[in-house]
């Protein structure tokens, strides 16, 4: 068994399951009482109460060798068994989800014609979600990039303002529709709630800054409606950075507008996700921010050498060290960017997430996946059911549990909570919202009194 040196509990620990077996008695009660007698009483049988504790923990440890799985959580220890321990490792959150597009794709966003609780044709649905003991996640409320094809300069109107409000509205609807299943969730205080309420943390997430019609205002509005993280671009270029999609760069990173955008996100709290960001975008926004920032599903291209995956140059970037950004890398599952065609596997997902690992510690990685966002799956991590099996991949390759704890959910709570502190210090300075507008757009006149 590896030993857990640390004794700090995870808020995702479920409770009785992982058990902190040195809080039991509270040598400062005695002190409450005045009547001496009585002190003395109470100190002799809660010494021996004690002692009786200490004995039977010595025991239980020394030969703990011998217990059965199922009584090794309580006394703080993982069983041996991989899969167990999986499952004794708590609750995955929070995950990227994409249930949403295909509710557009697949129901015209008919919410009512969806029923979670029967087996859907993606890879979520709510019996899934509960074998996988998914304990949150992000609803990507993510659209398209838009068609246009105007030169670059994102001043033509598109729908996708409009269709990510209708995302928001199926995330949401979803939500709401499923009150003993789901629990909407905005803060880190709030999931850790949901989960120990024993609902799924719903958070909403953008996946893309063509989403905003290049308005920051727009960005402030997605908040408002519960918006936590916006990814900086999809697969096109926007007017505040560019992406690894197109071949040639077009802003060589972050725009001037690009950083506004990014002061904006801090100031309110919504993390600076980078996935699908070109290099430069990412090194730049990386040490741009005052937050810590997150990539939402990314893998690494050490281990399979796609455009989409994070160099180590990057990674390098992140971590507790110094000149290191904190942060944390959710993996990303999507078959392409895992392995060669017919590759991807449970094994090869944790190549990815021992590789970032390895570069940035374990406390700065996390699971991504994506599921309901691409064709197919890693044989073995087919939907949400099957996140133990990652798990239980992880243990075998020696990771213990307060690692998997952060892998799981812990170090994006933590992130999370990171932004929360910068945004609280930025809105309790009074710094200011970012009113800039796209110099570009020209609908909107500049100095009114010259009109
Ligand atoms: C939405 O789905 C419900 C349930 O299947 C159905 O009764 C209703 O007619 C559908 N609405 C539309 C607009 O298709
Ligand atoms: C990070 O930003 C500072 C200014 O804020 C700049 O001096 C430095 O060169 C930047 N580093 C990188 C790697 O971009
Ligand atoms: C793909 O998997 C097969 C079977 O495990 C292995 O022999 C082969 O080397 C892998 N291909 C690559 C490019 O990794
Ligand atoms: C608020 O605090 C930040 C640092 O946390 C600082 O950069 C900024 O200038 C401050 N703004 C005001 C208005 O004081
Ligand atoms: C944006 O591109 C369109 C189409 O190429 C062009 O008509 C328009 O003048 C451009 N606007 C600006 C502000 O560059």
């Amino acid at each position: 068994m590896a030993q857990d040196s640390s004794t700090e509990t995870s808020p995702l620990l479920r409770n009785g399951e992982v058990h902190d077996s040195d809080d039991e008695v509270d040598p400062h009660v005695v002190r409450k009482s005045n009547d001496k007698t009585n002190y003395t009483g109470r100190a002799i049988v809660l010494y021996l109460l004690t002692l009786i504790f200490i004995a039977a923990l010595v025991v239980l440890l020394g030969f703990k060798e011998h217990l059965p799985d199922q009584i090794l959580p309580w006394i703080g220890e993982l069983p041996r068994e991989p899969t167990r321990a999986a499952l004794a490792v708590l609750d995955v959150a929070p995950v990227i989800v994409n249930l949403p597009i295909l509710v557009r794709y697949l129901y015209a966003n008919n919410v009512s014609a969806v029923d979670l609780n029967s087996r859907m044709p993606g890879h979520v649905d709510i019996p899934r979600l509960r074998e996988g003991k998914v304990g949150g996640f992000f609803w990507s409320v993510y659209v398209s990039c838009p068609e246009i094809k105007d030169a670059e300069n994102f001043t033509e109107p598109s729908w996708r303002v409009r269709d990510t409000l209708e995302q928001i509205d199926v995330a949401r609807s979803l939500i709401d529709k499923y009150p003993d299943t789901f629990q909407s969730a905005s803060t880190s205080e709030d999931v850790t709630t949901s989960i120990i309420n024993g609902k799924i943390a719903s958070l909403l997430g953008v996946e893309g800054g063509h989403q905003l019609g290049n308005s920051i205002s727009v960005l402030r509005q997605y908040y408002s409606l519960g918006a936590r993280y916006l990814t900086l671009t999809h697969t096109c270029h926007n007017a505040f950075a560019d992406s690894s999609g197109p071949t040639a760069p077009l802003h060589n990173g972050l725009s001037p507008l690009g950083r506004r955008l990014i002061d904006e996100m801090n100031r309110l709290g919504m993390l600076v996700d980078l996935s699908h960001t070109s290099d430069e975008t990412a090194i730049q926004a990386l040490n741009y921010s005052r937050a810590p920032v997150i990539w939402s599903h990314s893998s690494a291209r050490a281990i399979h050498d796609v455009q989409r995956n994070l160099p180590d140059d990057v990674l390098r970037l992140v971590g507790s060290g110094p000149g290191q950004k904190e942060a944390v890398v959710m993996v990303n599952f999507v078959p392409d960017f895992v392995a060669v065609p017919g590759n991807a596997s449970v094994a090869s997902v944790a190549d990815h997430v021992e590789h970032i690992a390895r570069i940035t510690g374990k406390d700065h990685v996390g699971l991504g996946s994506d599921f309901d966002g691409m064709n197919g799956a890693p044989t073995g991590l087919e939907d949400v059911s099957k996140y133990p099996a990652l798990i239980a991949e992880l243990r075998k390759r020696g990771w213990n549990k307060f690692e998997l704890a952060g892998l799981t959910g812990a170090n994006i709570l933590r992130v999370f909570q990171g932004a929360e502190r910068v945004a609280k210090e930025l809105q309790d300075n009074h710094t200011l919202p970012v009113y800039d507008l796209y110099d570009k757009r020209t609908d909107i006149p500049r100095n009114p009194f010259e009109l």
